[in-house]
């Protein structure tokens, strides 16, 4: 078992998942846990985080210093590298620069730590504090351009530390880090599998419901359809999964949904709530302010569906790590990263829920949850369609919601679906949509002047949501896309392609 204290940092759960992806168990606890705590569990190595702090700051977040002290290995990212300095005497300065994005290593020492990398690897930074001088004790084997100190290590007492994020995908060799440090230097071996975590979660979700029954807001995506197969396989038909139609799902999609479940056996219960969505929603401009709306009508509708049922006592989410990561803020427990988005199923919980919550997939990421659908026997057709968000195309009409643009862009959405299925380019990109602008341009339809609204393709590629790069899609599907899209879509003369990867931006616009 390894520990990942957290400091805050966006991508502590992409910590989990290359320790995961390793098959290792780990566990994420808050940087200032007691060491006792730590203790208990025996851990095998220490990865401390990265955060949006620096050490420098009033406030900064310190573990106890005492860890170095136990004779566990360690491994400090980024700002867990600085903190080691920080904390046994070596330096830290603010800089005037900050090194942000791509750049390429010097390697002095390629084996240990660095074993499989060379001069001129691409890894990636978020940094601007930089480090002075290491602690006594330490050597580096590793610069950039920029930054004298990039890797350091105390051998004897199995202290190591990266400046750059081994953890995001934009790092070429990431894992290799991750993989000498647990397997080469802790001497740690694979345990982790499908099946040994359905037979987990099983057994926890037995513990947890007992004879009660449970609602699910199922979507058709991935995440609610494994979380409903989890469930249906642990209690059967105790488990009623429940299909909001809002009126902001794509074109056609609660017909698909329907049948493709009952191919697979699971009878699902559809509520029709679209008036009261694009009632609530009226006028609504602002992004927070409709995940909120969107996210407190869900359970309001589950909780009253849920009395239709007798002894309902759960409901059920397909909430995943990214989506708790992205939603958690200094204010909650689970750390002091800074809130980015209320994702609907975490952010719009109300205070007072009259049922009790269940997130079985709440410690995976959408490809572990790809892999535990395969195991659970769901369909591709479930497993690899694209992630489609809570709020639907709510967070994808850019200002006030209409069932005018919702048609629009339903409309807009499903050509650009069905190109990439016809070009076989569907299940090259993890994540194709549009977005429709509250924009007007002037275009020329014939010998007319047109006066309509833009709209913006975005696809993206990604592993899990957290990190993405946007789709090259070749220029002749984007061109048969537009022109389809102008000629058949009313109200719009004008498309425009996304080509912002995450970080900076994010996935959806809102
Ligand atoms: P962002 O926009 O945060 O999106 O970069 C990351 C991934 O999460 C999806 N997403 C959501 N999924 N409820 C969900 O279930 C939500 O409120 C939500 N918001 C974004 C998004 O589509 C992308 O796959």
């Amino acid at each position: 078992m390894i520990i990942i204290l957290d400091f805050g940092s966006q991508y502590t759960y992409l910590i989990v998942k290359s320790v995961q992806q390793l098959n290792v168990s780990c566990k994420v606890m808050p940087f200032d846990v007691a060491i006792s705590e730590i203790l208990k569990i025996k851990p095998e190595a220490i990865i401390l985080s990265g955060s949006p702090f620096s050490v420098l700051d009033d406030d900064a977040p310190f573990c106890d210093k005492r860890i170095f002290e136990l004779g566990i290995p360690i491994l400090g990212i980024c700002y867990g590298m600085q903190l080691i300095c920080h904390l046994l005497d070596g330096r830290v300065e603010h800089s005037l620069k900050k090194e942000f994005g791509y750049v390429e290593l010097i390697v002095d020492e390629k084996h240990g730590l660095f074993e499989g990398l060379e001069t001129g690897d691409v890894v990636w930074m978020s940094h601007s504090d930089k480090i002075e001088k290491v602690p006594i004790g330490f050597e580096t084997f590793s610069s950039t351009v920029n930054t004298p100190f990039v890797a350091m290590q105390n051998k004897a007492e199995k202290i190591y530390a990266v400046q750059f994020h081994p953890e995001v995908s934009h790092t070429e060799k990431g894992l290799f880090i991750f993989k000498n440090f647990i397997y080469n230097i802790c001497g740690l071996k694979p345990n982790w599998t499908p099946g040994s975590f359905i037979e987990k979660a099983s057994k926890k979700i037995r513990e947890k419901v007992g004879d009660a029954g449970v609602v699910l807001g199922l979507s058709g995506g991935v995440d609610s359809s494994v979380t409903a197969a989890l469930l249906h396989e642990v209690i059967g038909d105790k488990l009623i999964p429940i299909l909001v139609d809002t009126g902001l799902m794509r074109k056609n999609e609660v017909a698909e949904i329907l049948k493709i479940f009952e191919n697979v056996g699971i009878h699902i219960e559809v509520v029709n709530a679209k008036g009261i969505f694009l009632e609530q929603l009226k006028g609504v401009t602002d992004p927070e302010e409709k995940r909120k709306i969107i996210g407190r009508l869900f359970i309001e509708i589950f909780e009253k569906e849920a009395l239709k049922f007798d002894n309902i006592q759960f409901l059920a989410q397909g909430t995943l790590y990214p989506d708790v990561i992205e939603s958690s803020s200094s204010k909650t427990k689970d750390g002091p990263s800074v809130t980015i988005k209320s994702h609907h199923n975490v952010g719009g919980l109300p205070e007072k829920l009259n049922l009790k919550l269940i997130e079985p997939i709440r410690e995976l990421f959408k490809y572990e949850v790809r892999v535990i659908g395969k195991e659970l026997g769901l369909p591709d057709e479930i497993l690899f369609r694209h992630p489609f968000p809570g709020p639907g195309l709510a967070v994808r009409i850019i200002g006030d919601i209409t069932e005018e643009k919702v048609a629009i862009l339903q409309e807009i959405d499903f050509i650009f679906i069905d190109e990439l299925r016809k070009n076989y380019y569907y299940d090259r990109i993890w994540q194709a949509f549009a977005v429709l602008l509250p924009v007007q341009t002037v275009g020329v339809m014939g010998d007319d002047r047109t006066y309509e609204n833009v709209c913006a393709l975005r696809a993206v590629n990604s592993l899990d949501g957290m990190t993405a790069d946007w789709t090259k899609i070749p220029y002749n599907i984007l061109r048969k896309i537009s022109n389809r899209i102008i000629n058949e879509v009313k109200g719009v003369n004008r498309v425009v392609y996304d080509i912002s990867s995450k970080p900076p931006s994010t996935i959806e616009w809102e």
